[in-house]
């Protein structure tokens, strides 16, 4: 009462009130931004690897180009789904917003009721946006089915890839070499690897625009909150 007195007295007649909730600990957001890194590098060499660059000029041993272009999407690889592996072993000691990413409450209905407002919201079909505090149902069912999914499904096959250059006996070769026979061979593998990556990059492209759609409309942070952990809410308390 005092601040806003005296703001008050400052001439200050517009002041707002916020809500502020920790969500996301420091290993999520750190996951977070390290990971989206990792994806932006595996799929601009993943592309190259694909589609290479013309030949380079002169004797082939003078160039490394490719073989630069190969280990940062090798390491990158490793990056990412040692990462995942720690993301899962946080959604077992973080707090419970750790675990959203992990847990879907597809067998709750009031979820449901929320995932299609959260759709038409989305579709300008609703005027006034509901507040979470973690996850909104429709992020949440995305992160999962396309994210979580999607980097399995790339590490398995970028593993199986990775044990043909590392040779028959290596590591990548017995845990993942069985997949190369299951998808057909070596070829196949390449091309649900290549596909994979769109289905996680349309991810992407729809996740970034709805973050800032979001965080400019639906008068809760949402950017701020990734960086820093702490959700502000304007105007009124979450519901
Ligand atoms: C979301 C993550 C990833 C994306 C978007 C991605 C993308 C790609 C793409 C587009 C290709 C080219 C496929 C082709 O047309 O032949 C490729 C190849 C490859 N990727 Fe990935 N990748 C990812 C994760 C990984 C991981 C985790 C590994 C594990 C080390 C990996 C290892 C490989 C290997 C070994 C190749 C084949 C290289 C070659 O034949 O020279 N990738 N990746
Ligand atoms: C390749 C790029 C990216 C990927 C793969 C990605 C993936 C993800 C994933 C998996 C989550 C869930 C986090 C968790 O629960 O642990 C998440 C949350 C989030 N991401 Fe990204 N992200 C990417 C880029 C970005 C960018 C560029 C922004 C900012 C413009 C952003 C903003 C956010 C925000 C605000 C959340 C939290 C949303 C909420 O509270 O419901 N992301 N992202």
């Amino acid at each position: 009462m005092a601040l806003e007195k005296s703001l008050a007295d400052a001439g200050h007649d517009q002041v707002r009130k916020q809500t502020a909730v920790y969500v996301y600990e420091a290993p999520v957001r750190l996951w977070h931004w390290v990971t989206a890194l990792c994806i932006v590098t595996l799929s601009i060499t993943g592309y190259l690897i694909g589609v290479p660059l013309p030949t380079m000029p002169g004797e082939a041993s003078d160039n490394y180009l490719m073989g630069y272009i190969r280990f940062a999407h090798f390491s990158a690889g490793y990056v990412l789904a040692l990462g995942l592996l720690g993301r899962i072993y946080w959604a077992f000691v973080g707090n419970h917003h750790a675990r959203e990413l992990f847990l879907v409450p597809i067998h709750k209905k009031a979820w449901w009721h929320e995932l299609i407002h959260e759709l038409r919201w989305y579709l300008f079909l609703e005027k006034t946006p509901k507040k979470y505090i973690g996850h909104n149902p429709l992020g949440q069912l995305a992160m999962f089915s396309v994210f979580v999914i999607g980097a399995i499904f790339m590490s398995v096959t970028g593993f199986a890839l990775y044990g043909e250059g590392t040779g028959q006996g290596s590591w990548a070769d017995r845990l993942f070499g069985w997949v190369i026979p299951l998808f057909g061979q070596s070829l196949d593998v390449h091309s649900w690897h290549r596909l994979g990556m769109w289905y996680i990059l349309m991810f992407v492209m729809i996740h970034v625009y709805l973050a800032i759609r979001e965080d400019i409309m639906s008068r809760q942070s949402l950017i701020s909150t990734m960086v820093g952990g702490w959700r502000m809410f304007k105007d009124d308390k979450p519901d």
